[in-house]
């Protein structure tokens, strides 16, 4: 071959070589663009097969209903399989039955109800029914005429719950010499079958061992209202034992307002009783400034999974199922407490226990 042949076939090689290049370029693109078609086809379909529910919560009043908001958040995601629509209420009915309004007209496949109080549930939850959606209902309980208009409920034994902080504070006065007790009660949002429940519980022991109750007022579940009602209480009466709140944050505003007026806290001045066992509750716990704290576990978003897993393959389920919680104290001086036949081992509160929590 002579000199320009030579050439001729160099530029031929770098054609062909370049040529290789772009078409593998090009090819590439087209993967890549039926990837991302394949890919998105895949959404739809996946967003298809989801399971719709629609979710009214009461609203974000305490750190147990943003705990409980995460479960459900958590346990209902689209990995997971279902497409949440999730509704905050702030605390009014009104908002809840809209909500739920909305969720029939949307065509859900379930509804799961946090009712903000037991009654006046009737007239939408036979809209749900007429509908043929499922309602499972979360925490707090519902007052209906038909029972056979929501499927199951999920939640605490909010009485039991009072009974075994109340065991606990008639040993705990025992230990510490006191005959006698008096008590104000800072209440949660009336209506709530977490208020019913406890207040129930304080009442009954109160006859029972012999406790005077000096007040009852509403403190909403929020630490501001809690502060405010104990601000009132300290200003009325000087012959306080006990405060029992319905729930952390009402028991924070508490401390915070038997801070402010220079009061002891604990057998020496006022002790506080009260619910939840947030990470802050049991901080506060284990500081000694609540002397017992009953749980009520807000995780159960699991739990509803399962039971909608029965209902989509047609199995039965229960008309309630029960959440279990513990009780905790600063020291095991008072080891267990009893309520009716039942018993439970007081938990010790500890840096592991609280780094733990999830809410
Ligand atoms: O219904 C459960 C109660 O509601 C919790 O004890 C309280 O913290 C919440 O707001």
């Amino acid at each position: 071959m002579d000199k320009s042949g030579k050439k001729r076939k160099k530029w031929v090689e770098i054609l062909v070589v370049a040529g290789s290049i772009c078409l593998a370029v090009l090819a590439g693109i087209g993967v890549a663009n039926d990837d991302k078609i394949l890919k998105d086809v895949g959404k739809d379909e996946q967003k298809e097969n989801l399971i719709s529910v629609g979710f009214s919560q009461v609203g974000a009043e305490s750190g147990w209903r943003t705990g409980n908001s995460v479960s459900i958040k958590d346990a209902f995601s689209a990995k997971n399989g279902y497409a949440l629509i999730f509704k905050d209420a702030q605390q009014q009915q009104e908002q809840q039955i809209k909500s739920i309004r909305s969720f029939i007209q949307q065509g859900v496949n379930y509804i799961i109800l946090a009712p903000v109080v037991e009654t006046g549930w009737d007239t939408v939850l036979k809209e749900a029914k007429d509908a043929h959606i499922p309602v499972i209902i979360a925490d707090r309980k519902v007052k209906v005429k038909d029972e056979s208009l929501y499927t199951t409920w999920v939640g605490a034994d909010f009485y039991q719950e009072g009974i075994k902080a109340c065991n606990w504070l008639n040993k705990y006065a025992k230990k510490n010499g006191k005959k006698r007790l008096n008590i104000v009660q800072i209440q949660g949002t009336q209506g709530a079958t977490a208020q019913l429940g406890r207040t129930k519980a304080l009442e009954d022991s109160a006859k029972e061992y012999g406790w005077t109750i000096l007040d009852q007022k509403n403190g909403e579940f929020t630490q501001a209202k809690g502060q405010e009602v104990m601000e009132m209480y300290l200003a009325q009466y000087d012959d306080i034992d006990v405060v029992y709140c319905d729930n952390d944050n009402e028991a924070l505003g508490a401390i915070t307002a038997i801070k402010n007026a220079d009061k002891k806290l604990g057998p020496e001045g006022i002790s506080v009783v009260s619910f939840d066992a947030s990470e802050e509750g049991l901080q506060a716990v284990k500081n000694g400034e609540i002397a017992v704290d009953v749980e009520c576990n807000p995780d159960f978003g699991s739990e509803i999974v399962k039971i909608i897993k029965r209902l989509k393959y047609g199995r039965s389920v229960d008309k309630e199922y029960y959440i279990t919680d513990k009780v905790f104290a600063k020291t095991k001086e008072i080891p267990s407490i009893e309520a009716g036949k039942l018993k439970w081992d007081v938990v010790q509160v500890t840096e592991d226990i609280i780094k733990k929590r999830r809410y």
